[in-house]
């Protein structure tokens, strides 16, 4: 059987790795695309230099040609500005905007039939805009954001709890911006919820506050400190787990951008929720129930997407 092809638009940072991930794990193939000369080029040849040491097989090849993704089987897209210190992801829009539509030609005309992941931000804005762009089904176009903020509240809430990553389960619903709603119901450690926890002397609620706002500022607190752009090795990651679920039809529930008709009373977004990753691509959505906290949080986060995508259709009314 021949190996699949991924296609990574955006050969920086995050593709890079990207590509990294993709040959350690032997997913398939990969085309690296980007606009500048010589970049995807150079870092295909270095990753795949490293292939006899660590084993893999794989094809890399670098190219500034959308020709060259045909017949993709997985596209994942962070072709873009990062943001710098001081601006958020909305202050993204305009350029990643044009990039988006760019991609998206790209997309409808090579790889009609992939399974398109979106990384760019601001990501629930942008990957609404790709869908559209490149006129896939919806549930073929979705937005890395969830499995990288549950990610994150995952691995701080194991190490305030001093146990492994691997036995919390957390996740993050909503919009992939600074009000994005960390569901500490919904989070557990062993099966255990996090509130039990709390009265089992396990933490305390000021620390599980605390947790819940650095993760939702968790990508700003990598951008401070990186002062040169934004996080990339976790965000690779997620989207390789999300890339694995459809490639090998494993069904993992994973919190991800996708396009809601109707569920939690969101109809025509793209919105953070739980969703079933299989070789159809979006096969299902968790609709949990939220509380009217919750619920108040949701409808924050979901105002500050749609202003987003409000943005996105003055500035280009033919998305519609
Ligand atoms: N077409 C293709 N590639 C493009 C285009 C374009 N129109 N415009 C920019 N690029 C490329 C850049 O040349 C660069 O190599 O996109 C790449 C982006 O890489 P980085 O600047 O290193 O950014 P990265 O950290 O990978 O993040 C990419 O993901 O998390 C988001 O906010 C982040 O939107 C950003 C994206």
């Amino acid at each position: 059987m021949a190996r699949n092809k991924i296609a990574l638009l955006g050969a920086g940072q995050i593709g890079g790795t990207l590509a990294l991930l993709t040959g350690l794990k032997e997913l398939g193939d990969i085309v690296l695309f980007d606009i500048v000369e010589g970049t995807p080029q150079g870092k295909a040849l270095d990753l795949v230099e490293a292939s006899p040491i660590e084993g893999f097989d794989a094809k890399m090849r670098g190219t500034n040609s959308y020709a060259d993704i045909e017949g993709a089987d997985v596209v994942i897209v962070t072709a873009g500005v990062p943001r710098k210190p001081g601006m958020s992801r909305d202050d993204l829009v305009g350029t990643n905007l044009k990039v988006m539509e760019q991609v998206g030609a790209g997309i409808r005309k090579y790889a009609p039939d992939a399974f398109v992941i979106c990384i760019t931000n601001p990501l629930d804005a942008m990957v609404w805009v790709l869908q559209k762009a490149a006129g896939l089904p919806p549930e073929k176009v979705v937005g890395m954001a969830g499995v990288l903020d549950s990610a994150r509240f995952r691995y701080f809430l194991a190490e305030e709890l001093g146990v492994s990553v691997k036995d919390v389960s957390a996740f993050v619903l909503g919009g992939h911006g600074d009000d994005m709603v960390p569901l500490v119901r919904y989070s557990s450690m062993a099966g255990i919820p996090l509130p039990d926890l709390v009265r089992m002397g396990w933490t305390t609620q000021a620390k599980v506050d605390a947790i819940v706002d650095r993760t939702r500022k968790g990508g700003g607190e990598i951008v401070g400190l990186l002062k040169t752009g934004s996080a990339f090795y976790a965000p690779a990651s997620s989207a390789i787990a999300m890339a694995e679920s459809y490639l090998r039809d494993k069904k993992r529930v994973l919190p991800c951008a996708a396009f809601l008709t109707g569920q939690y009373g969101v109809d025509g977004l793209y919105v953070g929720v739980p969703a079933v990753i299989g070789a159809a691509g979006v096969e299902r959505i968790v609709e949990v129930e939220l509380n009217s906290s919750e619920r108040g949080m949701f409808e924050k986060s979901i105002q500050s997407v749609r202003g987003l995508v409000e943005s996105c259709q003055q500035i280009a009314p033919h998305l519609g």
